[in-house]
């Protein structure tokens, strides 16, 4: 047994079977001032007040929080961390006034990620990908979706989905993977998308399933990228193929990918910094997770997505970091959850909801991360003494982070 005494506040104790937060549920985090908890072959297994503290034996390792906070580790359902090398000569190009979709269109962007992807070894690409891993570990996140797309040839989606299986089999943290292979068109099918959708559906999708490589599938549903009939066609190929969908969708323009994914029972739809009334009604009483990335809005100078109105119309909602190159360098989810605050004006409690159970949920974990539950996972932060959960987004940039356990 691993014991953790004296917490000065337990965070985020989730009753064991709620998957997610919707609506007012967002508003509440349940804890425990002065407490314990019991890990037992790395799963909770009890917390409760020192009071009730158990007396440890010679062999149980005990690590005192010095009233420090004790949490659930961030979820971070959405990443692009398997790229080789960086773009900042882009981030030049936008300081200098260029957009994203004028950096894409130029052959810059995702193609000049595919690029140096494709020169760059299997062992190399694992080696960076591992450096983020492990940096978004030691930032408190323990659980981490990663997406393909920096392929876009069928031998290269294979190349980046057999890295993050790899990852999947070195990291202590819980990873799944998304073939998204649909991100942009590849540089060989130029002027000829539906001929490129064709070889996603026909021989990528076959082959990815083959070997086993991805949970999920997605595609890039934007203005400039991939029709929603294009869309359509790459979620069915996914279905017949066992893959559940999720989504990019209205980062450039209310593309229709959010009602699509919703119509495919999307797991989540992504992106959203641009939304209607008629996406919020799509999503009510849906499986699908809307989840915002606030870390490109902030990168990209993009509108915040409007997380209140969901909230405020009964949905949930998840943020992520969308952690990539060209949109949103970062994968710190301290930083997401401040943002949260800052620019969507959601409460310290809505946030940490976000970045925690609902992030979870969107990369379908949170039967096993994302609260404080018996039987989940022990991933959890320790913190310095803080004063309340108010205080992590407050002062994002004070580390006080002590200790990551996963
Ligand atoms: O989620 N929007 C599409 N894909 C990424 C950006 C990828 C890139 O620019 O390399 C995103 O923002
Ligand atoms: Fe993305």
């Amino acid at each position: 047994m691993k014991l953790i005494r004296g917490i000065g506040e337990l965070v985020g104790i989730v009753q064991e079977g709620v998957l997610r937060k919707q609506g007012n549920q967002m508003d509440e985090v349940v804890s425990l001032k002065d407490a314990y908890l019991t890990i037992e072959d790395g799963l909770i297994d009890d917390f409760g007040p020192m009071a009730e503290c158990p007396v440890p034996s010679s062999e149980d390792e005990v690590v005192d929080a010095d009233g420090g906070m004790v949490m659930p580790t961030f979820c971070d359902s959405h990443t692009h961390i398997c790229y080789a090398g960086t773009r900042e000569r882009e981030f030049i190009d936008k300081i200098n006034g260029l957009s994203y979709a004028e950096i894409a269109a130029r052959g810059g962007g995702i193609l000049n990620s595919a690029d140096l992807l494709h020169r760059t070894s299997e062992d190399e690409l694992f080696a960076q990908t591992m450096e983020r891993v492990n940096e978004m570990m030691a930032k408190g996140t323990g659980a981490i979706e990663i997406k393909s797309g920096y392929g876009l040839t069928t031998e290269d989606e294979l190349k980046m989905l057999r890295v993050i299986r790899r990852v999947k089999e070195t990291s202590p943290a819980i990873i799944k993977a998304t073939f998204l292979g649909a991100h942009a068109v590849g540089r060989a099918y130029y002027g000829r998308p539906d001929e490129y959708v064709d070889l996603v559906c026909k021989e990528m999708i076959p082959a990815v399933v083959s070997e086993g490589l991805a949970d999920y599938v997605d595609v890039f549903c934007d203005e400039g990228f991939f029709t929603t009939e294009q869309t359509v066609r790459i979620l069915e190929a996914g279905i017949a193929n066992g893959l559940v969908p999720k989504i990019h969708a209205n980062e450039l323009a209310c593309s229709g990918g959010v009602q699509v994914g919703v119509r495919y029972g999307a797991l989540s739809v992504d992106h959203l910094e641009r939304t209607t009334d008629a996406e919020i009604e799509v999503l009510k009483g849906k499986r699908t997770m809307p989840t915002m990335l606030p870390g490109s809005s902030f990168f990209l100078g993009l509108p915040y997505g409007k997380a209140k109105d969901f909230i405020n119309s009964g949905l949930g909602v998840a943020l992520a970091s969308d952690y990539n190159p060209g949109s949103s360098p970062s994968g710190d989810m301290r930083f997401v959850m401040a943002l949260g605050c800052i620019k969507m004006r959601l409460t310290p409690a809505q946030a940490f909801n976000a970045c925690t159970l609902n992030s979870a949920y969107a990369m379908g974990v949170s039967d096993m991360a994302g609260s404080i539950t018996k039987g989940k996972r022990a991933n959890l932060i320790i913190t310095r003494p803080v004063p309340s959960l108010a205080f992590l987004p407050y002062c994002h940039q004070t580390p006080f982070i002590r200790e990551v356990i996963i």
